[in-house]
This record gives structure tokens, C-alpha cells and sequence, in this order.
């Protein structure tokens, strides 16, 4: 039931061991979503908690494309899962295995996504849970979700690495079990991410990747070599990985070459879900990038939010600010030269627009109040 190996301290890694998958086929005709894949997760999925996670949309995004300056892009939308984010592929598999193991609660830090997602599963397990979150720094939308699924929500006077550092401690005492993605299992059910683009578009890919705590972009990873070794794939794809300015402690590790992560004290970010200054996974997601031939990119908070109105108004996809951090960081790298401007593209938008609700980010913005007649209207909008 634990999280890091009590020899070298490192976090635990699950290592799919012998397991019959003679081709796609095995997978085909079934319903897409993270169980699609049972052979590949380590878990009794006869037991599953599932609210049918996964089985995203693949979206083709010919105008992001132009405006990003590549040939071809998609959007993976992950706000499209149940809670509205990625985490539910996580939870499903780790609240599951939180039963397997007779866990009677779960607990984690979270700056929204991980505590809505939670929540909910738990909810649906019938498992106490507490979330610790920092206090005023998570969206209104997560914090809704956490306290309508029945969690006890603590608000932790710091920020996010400091809530997390109180969870790793409180968890034993508490007899709670940690559902961060420092938990291995979790990291299991993220992975389906990448058997889902494989299935889809093969491996001749660049997957950019949003970066705040390195727990999704080291699963994708994970993901896309478990094919490979297994046979399912030729090649592997490129990850690029994508920090808020204010918050980059992993982009500075890659950029300066170096093996040890620096934290970054006070990170500071309008991306609120990835305002994150000492990222637990860093170690793993180092492995992905350097292993990928991939790379690392920071973007101001003013291009996350061009990206997140150019996602909104060229392609319809509503998305919450840390998910348009990978589009604009794909702009940012095709202007410096940086990726492969003729490879696809797949931007992972992580989470949904509503999650934060927050009109202020989209000025200027288009608001006019009428009287219910049609003379008023037609007066009002001719000023417009
Ligand atoms: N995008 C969104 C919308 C997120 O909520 C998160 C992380 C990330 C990207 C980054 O993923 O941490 O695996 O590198 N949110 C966590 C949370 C920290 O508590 O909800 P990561």
C-alpha cells in the first residue's frame, strides 16, 4: 500500500509484468474508455469504480493549426470526462485499488482537479475522503464539485506543496489512503491516455502536455512504451512538456540540463492548477522527456489566456486555463523553431472551461442588457 520504495526513497513505479495482448484486436469492439484496456491495468476490473471515464474526444483543429503556425493539430479534450478533467482516468483505477486494498478513506492535496475528481469517486465507493486544497487558490467550479460530492474539504493556509506536504504526513495517522499522483496506481489509469492516441493515430505524434505536479505527462509516457515493448506500436512519440512562467521548476531542470530538481518557493500562476513549485514526479517525467528526444517550454500567464480564448472562439472547445497552457505552448515553440512543424500535433487539454468560471479572463467580451421588446434591442445593438 505504499507510494515510495524503502530502499533508494524514489516513487514506487508499477511494472506491467507477463501479459497475453497478441494485437489491437484484443481491445476492438469493445466500449472505448479506460477499461477498454483492462489487460494493461493491474487491477480486478470486475470491482471497478467507474463512471465512465475516458474515450475522450480527438479533435481535429484545422484553424488552431493556422494560428499556432503548425500542419496538422488535434485536441485530446479531457474536459470531456465525467468530473471535467483527466483525473478521473487516474481514479478510477486508484479508488479501485484503494478497495482492493480495504482502504476505509482516501485523502489528497489538490488544487481543484484532483479533489473534484476524488470526491466523486469516492462518493461513489462509499469511502470517507478528505481534500486539502490551498486556501483561495482553487477554482469556484472544483471546490463545488468537492464539497457537492461530500468531501470534507480543508482549506490549507499555504499553497499547494505545503497542503501536500501535510496530506504525507496526516495520511497514516488519519488512516487514510493517498490518492496524489505520487500513488503509482493512479498513474496506471492516466496511461490509457496514450493506448487511446496510439489507437487512434499511431505513434508518429508530438503529445504536449500541460505541466504542474509531472504525474500526467510521465504516464503518457509509461503508456506509449508499455505498446512498444508489447509489440502494438513501431515507434514512440515526442512529448513536450508546457509550465506557467511563474511556475516552472521542472522547464528550468530540462532547459539548464541538470539532474536535481530546484523548487520554486512561491509559484505564482493564473493557471491555478498548476501553480505548483516542487512537483513530486519530477524524477519520471525527466525520464519521458530526455527518453522522448522531447522537450520543455514555459509560457506567460497573457499567452495562456490568448490560447484559452483562441480555443474557445476558432474551434468551440471551452477549456480552463492550465489545458490551453499545452496549445499555447505549441505557438510558442513553432515560433522559436522548436518542434516539428510537419509531425501531428496533439494538444492534451486537460480540464473544462467551467471548472473556472471566470468571464474576466475574456475581455474584451460582448455584453449588452435589454428590455424584452425589440425596439430596445435593435437601439442597443446598433451602438455596438
Ligand atoms: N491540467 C490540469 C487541468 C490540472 O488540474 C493539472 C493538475 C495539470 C494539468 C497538471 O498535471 O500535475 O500531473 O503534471 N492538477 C492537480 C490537482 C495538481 O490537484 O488537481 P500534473
Amino acid at each position: 500500500m505504499g507510494y515510495v520504495c524503502e530502499r533508494c526513497g524514489d516513487l514506487l513505479d508499477v511494472v506491467i509484468g507477463d501479459v497475453e495482448v497478441d494485437g489491437w484486436e484484443r481491445f476492438r469492439g469493445r466500449e472505448w474508455g479506460v477499461w477498454r484496456y483492462r489487460e494493461l491495468l493491474p487491477v480486478d476490473h470486475t470491482r471497478k469504480v467507474s463512471i465512465r471515464e475516458g474515450g475522450t474526444p480527438l479533435i481535429p483543429c484545422p484553424k488552431l493549426a493556422e494560428w499556432v503556425g503548425v500542419k496538422e493539430l488535434y485536441v485530446k479534450f479531457e474536459g470531456a470526462n465525467p468530473t471535467g478533467s483527466f483525473k478521473d482516468r487516474g481514479m478510477t483505477v486508484g479508488v479501485t485499488k484503494a478497495l482492493e486494498f480495504g482502504a476505509r478513506g482516501v485523502i489528497c492535496a489538490s488544487t481543484g482537479n484532483t479533489a473534484a475528481s476524488l470526491a466523486a469517486y469516492a462518493a461513489r465507493a462509499g469511502l470517507r475522503c478528505l481534500v486539502a486544497v490551498p486556501e483561495g487558490a482553487i477554482a469556484l467550479g472544483k471546490l463545488l464539485q468537492a464539497i457537492a460530492h461530500g468531501a470534507l474539504v480543508v482549506k490549507v493556509q499555504g499553497n499547494f506543496d505545503d497542503a501536500l506536504s501535510l496530506v504525507m504526513e496526516a495520511a497514516s495517522r488519519l488512516g487514510l489512503y493517498i490518492l496524489n499522483s505520487l500513488n503509482p496506481w493512479r498513474l496506471e489509469g492516466q496511461k490509457t491516455l496514450a493506448f487511446e492516441l496510439a489507437e487512434e493515430l499511431g505513434h508518429d505524434i508530438q503529445v504536449a502536455v500541460p505541466v504542474g505536479n509531472c504525474g500526467n505527462i510521465s504516464a503518457i509516457w509509461k503508456g506509449f512504451k508499455e505498446l512498444h515493448q508489447l509489440g502494438l506500436l513501431d515507434g514512440l512519440p515526442r512529448m513536450i512538456g508546457i509550465q506557467a512562467e511563474g511556475a516552472p521548476p521542472f522547464a528550468e531542470l530540462v532547459k539548464n540540463g541538470g539532474d536535481v530538481l530546484k523548487p520554486v518557493e512561491n509559484p505564482e500562476t493564473i493557471a491555478t492548477a498548476i501553480r505548483i513549485g516542487r512537483p513530486v514526479n519530477w524524477k519520471k517525467a525527466l525520464r519521458a522527456v530526455r527518453e522522448s528526444e522531447g522537450v520543455v517550454e514555459t509560457v506567460s500567464d497573457e499567452e495562456i489566456m490568448d490560447a484559452q480564448k483562441a480555443l474557445a472562439r476558432l474551434e468551440g472547445i471551452g477549456v480552463e486555463p492550465a489545458s490551453a497552457a499545452s496549445v499555447a505552448g505549441v505557438k510558442k515553440l513553432s515560433e522559436l523553431g522548436e518542434i516539428e512543424k510537419d509531425r501531428r500535433i496533439v494538444c492534451v487539454c486537460t480540464g473544462h472551461l467551467l471548472k473556472d468560471p471566470n468571464p474576466e479572463l475574456f475581455h474584451p467580451y460582448m455584453e449588452i442588457t435589454v428590455k424584452p421588446e425589440l425596439d430596445d434591442l435593435m437601439e442597443k445593438l446598433s451602438h455596438l
